[in-house]
């Protein structure tokens, strides 16, 4: 199935069109920086011009950095407050008349490294985290992804832990590759003393730089970087999308 894979951010929307059996871009993959203040109608604007980019007509899987419930936002950390409550599938929906599935971003990019990445054939708990402006998280168990998980705003360090441990911190901070790292470590024991995760994948921006922070991880678990980088959250996107789908045409 070819689906319409969109990821938005803080800084940009990405979208490419996704073979959702082989993972793979059949397309460029196309970014369109987001609006700022990125607001709901701004966005959703953003988000029919990729659409139209694409002259598509088909469906769209989107990831979102927010909790989505049955496709409404129910919070904003890292996005215009106005999107809190709004229903964001339907908003799409209606601006692109294209059937809109929405997920939260990491739980996306969850969903991709579980089937095609690095959690490929995982069996028990693999927990994705991605390091970006916020910190985003998923879980996998034994290959179905439990969405909405929000470890990013864990109360850590008197604080919201992504706060302390997001490369927005260390870029706010002016820390050092391994000031960071020792931070991120922190954080991370702390999440794997309550879940003991069975393999954890970073993903986000911060996996790209793996290597830079890689020594400074001391969890029990197994810690590797996401395979899939930064498509992860548009073929997670288009695969929620076909799960949806496939599910709909069962249950008719
Ligand atoms: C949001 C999450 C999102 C993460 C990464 C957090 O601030 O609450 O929903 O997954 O940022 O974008």
């Amino acid at each position: 199935m070819e689906i319409l894979g969109i990821d938005v951010g803080g800084t940009g929307i990405k979208g490419a069109l996704v073979n959702t059996e082989t993972g793979e871009l059949i397309t460029e993959r196309k970014r369109i920086p987001t609006p700022q203040p990125a607001t709901p109608v701004a966005v959703t604007k953003t988000v029919k011009k990729l659409v139209d980019f694409f002259q598509w007509k088909g469906p769209i899987g989107c990831g979102f950095p927010a909790p989505i419930q049955h496709g409404v936002a129910r919070m904003a950390a890292n996005i215009d407050k106005a999107w809190v409550d709004l229903d964001v599938e339907e908003m799409f929906l209606r601006e692109t008349g294209c059937q809109v599935s929405v997920i939260n971003d990491a739980d996306a990019a969850g969903l991709a490294e579980a089937n095609l990445g690095a959690g490929h054939g995982r069996p028990g708990l693999t927990l994705l985290l991605t390091i970006g402006t916020g910190i985003g998280s998923a879980f996998i168990i034994d290959g179905q992804l439990v969405p909405n998980s929000e470890l990013g705003h864990l109360r850590f360090k008197g604080g919201i832990a992504e706060h302390y441990a997001s490369d927005s911190a260390r870029k706010k901070h002016n820390l050092s590759w391994s000031e960071w790292g020792k931070r991120f470590n922190e954080y991370l024991n702390h999440v794997h003393g309550l879940f003991y995760p069975d393999l954890v994948i970073l993903g986000g921006g911060g996996s790209k730089k793996f290597h830079k922070y890689e020594a400074y991880l001391d969890v029990p678990s197994k810690v590797v970087p996401a395979e899939l980088l930064n498509q992860a959250g548009i073929v997670g996107a288009a695969l929620s999308a076909q799960q949806l789908i496939k599910r709909s045409q069962v249950a008719k």
